[in-house]
């Protein structure tokens, strides 16, 4: 029993950057004394958003502790609920799956829209409290919006607005058992990626996919950087990998390559010059032109030098 729900947790939320496609990719490059025999002691994600690398490890590999981390506290305090308030949880949001698919397709818009004040009415009031009915309606919102993405603005209010999907699955108990299984082990914080540099050790292996920088070339000449997270903490980042070589634990990095608009920007290839570099294929939306999808470059750091070495 145990073991098939571990086997099965998939992210519980489609996160704006989710890293699902590029799985295939990066999973060649984990460190082979983790890769047999499958097992990791310690793992950190300190910016997890969806989770997609954590959840596929956990169907792979045995990992002992996991340390998962994100800024926004949204989403921590939903991982937080899965673990810890399954039951209540299933109830509420089993409660909205009912009321939802019982509706007219113009209630169901009604019904979404009223949805997305009440969550947005809990963020703008800074309440920190009804954690689970708020973890219900983020689940409810990512799987009924458009495009079934969790995306918020500047001031992390939720705006995408309503899908048209006709028969969601609003409610996937099994996975959210699954899920609620492998956190189990897990220590959930609202903290800055810095924070694993407190619990790191040799037997570590950290995975940081933090905010993309800005692929446009405008967003970064304007100084608008979504979540926030500009050159200068690329930067910082980069010192906090220089520590954790230093301890011993092996990194993985993945961001978008800038050259992907610029192809004498080497940002990267400068700050990352010591470390072990790939490139990998995603792709994505660029310039948020829905027309404009294309194979776009990713690149991938690394502080070993990869079992993979000839293949980018
Ligand atoms: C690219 S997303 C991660 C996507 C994730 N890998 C997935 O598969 O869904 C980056 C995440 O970093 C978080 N973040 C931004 N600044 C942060 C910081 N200083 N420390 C920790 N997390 C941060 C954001 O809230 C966001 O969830």
């Amino acid at each position: 029993m145990k073991t098939s729900l571990k086997t099965e947790a998939k992210p519980f939320l489609k996160w704006a950057g989710g890293k699902g496609q590029l799985i295939n990719q990066i999973k060649e490059f984990i460190p082979p004394e983790f890769v047999t025999p499958k097992k990791i002691d310690k793992y950190f994600e300190p910016f997890v958003g969806g989770g997609a690398v954590f959840f596929w490890l956990t169907r792979e590999y045995q990992i002992k502790k996991a340390y998962l981390y994100d800024i926004n506290p949204e989403i921590v305090s939903a991982y937080q609920t899965i673990r810890d308030r399954l039951r209540k949880l299933v109830f509420e949001l089993q409660g909205l799956e009912d009321e939802y698919l019982s509706s007219s397709k113009t209630e169901r818009e009604k019904f979404f829209y009223a949805k997305r004040v009440e969550y947005n009415d809990y963020i703008s009031e800074k309440r920190t409290n009804h954690v689970v009915r708020r973890t219900a309606l983020m689940i409810f919102l990512n799987k009924t919006c458009f495009n079934g993405l969790f995306r918020v603005n500047s001031q992390g209010l939720f705006n995408v607005p309503f899908g048209r999907y006709e028969n969601p699955t609003i409610c996937d108990e099994k996975n959210l058992q699954a899920v609620s299984f492998v956190l189990q082990n897990a220590e959930i914080e609202c903290v800055d990626f810095a924070h694993c540099l407190k619990k790191a050790d040799k037997s570590s292996l950290v995975y940081f996919d933090p905010p993309y920088r800005p692929i446009s070339k405008t967003a970064s000449f304007t100084g608008y950087i979504k979540n926030g997270f500009n050159d200068e903490d690329q930067k910082r980042l980069k010192k906090v990998c220089d520590q954790l070589s230093k301890i011993g634990s092996k990194v993985i990095l993945s961001n978008s390559d800038p050259k992907n608009v610029d192809p004498k920007d080497n940002f990267f290839e400068d700050l990352y010059h010591k470390y072990y570099k790939k490139s990998l294929h995603a792709t994505r939306m660029i310039n948020c032109n829905a027309e404009r999808r294309g194979m776009i470059k990713e690149i991938l750091v690394m502080n070993y030098e990869s079992p993979r070495r000839g293949l980018a």
